[in-house]
């Protein structure tokens, strides 16, 4: 019986990346429908739309070691080590992740370029100063602690190095959170095992205390919004159905909530946060 969150977590995506593979592909992420939802487009295309957009926003140049922290079964590694021809090392709590990105990263003719290893990002092997890119694509929400989060993305930037960071959020505050928005959060926290989220001014708040220049956020919860209806309707599938079943409790009510993110979208509860900056010269000063 898994005890901390980070068994939890990583028991959770153990048990689940081979069906979300199967029916969704190598992408555990948003897809972007255009700054306001309004495009309509496969859901695997949104899923790389939402990639680029996040790349042409930070104005990404020419990464060449890439940090993909918590990075699934190396969706964005492999997109950015082809794109930039770049080493890009990913980290995620889940050894099946990890062993699935490599296998990928083989079909892929990427293994010199890649590395995938078991690693918290709140404590990572790495030394100070090692990427020129530290990305982050919803994997924020799962950290226990926000500062340490963004502390040790910082750390392990070079000088001059973007961190670019998207993440599951709640609406700013004031007004306070409603008991029936705090029960929502709830639900959703229990099923995909996020101890909690932060909202995105929040988020700027901590990022003002580190070493980082040229800071900038945005809330993309509009372009990001339809997806949970396209991958709702794709669910609808009795072979998909059976695979959920078969994966096991967490994956089971990982799936019936869908509609609860759904729903907090509809209700501007739930936002999708991102954030960039450039980590500064003050840390070395
Ligand atoms: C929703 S998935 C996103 C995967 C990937 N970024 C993508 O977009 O396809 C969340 C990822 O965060 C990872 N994660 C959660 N908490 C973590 C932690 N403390 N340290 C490292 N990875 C973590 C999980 O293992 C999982 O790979």
């Amino acid at each position: 019986m898994p005890v901390t969150l980070s068994q939890q977590i990583q028991q959770f995506y153990d048990a689940s990346s081979g069906l979300w593979e199967k029916v969704w592909g190598e992408h555990m992420h948003h897809g972007y429908y255009g700054s306001q939802g309004q495009e309509r487009k496969p859901r695997r295309q949104a899923q790389i739309d939402l990639i680029e957009e996040l790349l042409r926003w930070a104005q990404v140049q020419k990464p060449q070691q890439i940090l993909d922290v918590g990075c699934g079964i190396g969706g964005s590694s492999l997109y950015l080590a082809q794109k930039y021809t770049a080493q890009v090392t990913g980290i995620t709590l889940s050894p099946v992740q990890a062993n699935r990105a490599t296998l990928r990263a083989q079909a892929a003719e990427l293994q010199a370029q890649t590395e995938f290893q078991v690693a918290d990002a709140l404590h990572t092997p790495f030394a100070d100063a090692t990427f020129d890119l530290v990305w982050s694509l919803e994997s924020g929400e799962h950290m226990p602690d926000k500062t340490q989060f963004l502390q040790e993305c910082c750390r392990v930037l070079k000088p001059g190095g973007l961190l670019l960071v998207a993440t599951w959020c709640h609406r700013p505050l004031p007004p306070s959170l409603r008991w029936s928005e705090q029960r929502l959060l709830q639900d959703i926290y229990r099923v995909y095992y996020l101890p909690y989220v932060i909202s995105l001014p929040d988020y700027a708040e901590i990022a003002q205390t580190l070493p980082l220049t040229e800071l900038q956020v945005a809330d993309w919860s509009e372009a990001v919004a339809p997806f949970w209806q396209d991958v709702i309707a794709s669910a609808l599938n009795p072979q998909v159905i059976w695979g959920i079943l078969n994966a096991g409790l967490p994956t089971l009510q990982g799936a019936l909530a869908l509609r609860l993110m759904s729903r907090g979208y509809r209700q501007g509860l739930i936002r999708y946060g991102v954030l960039q900056g450039i980590k500064g010269a003050k840390e070395n000063a």
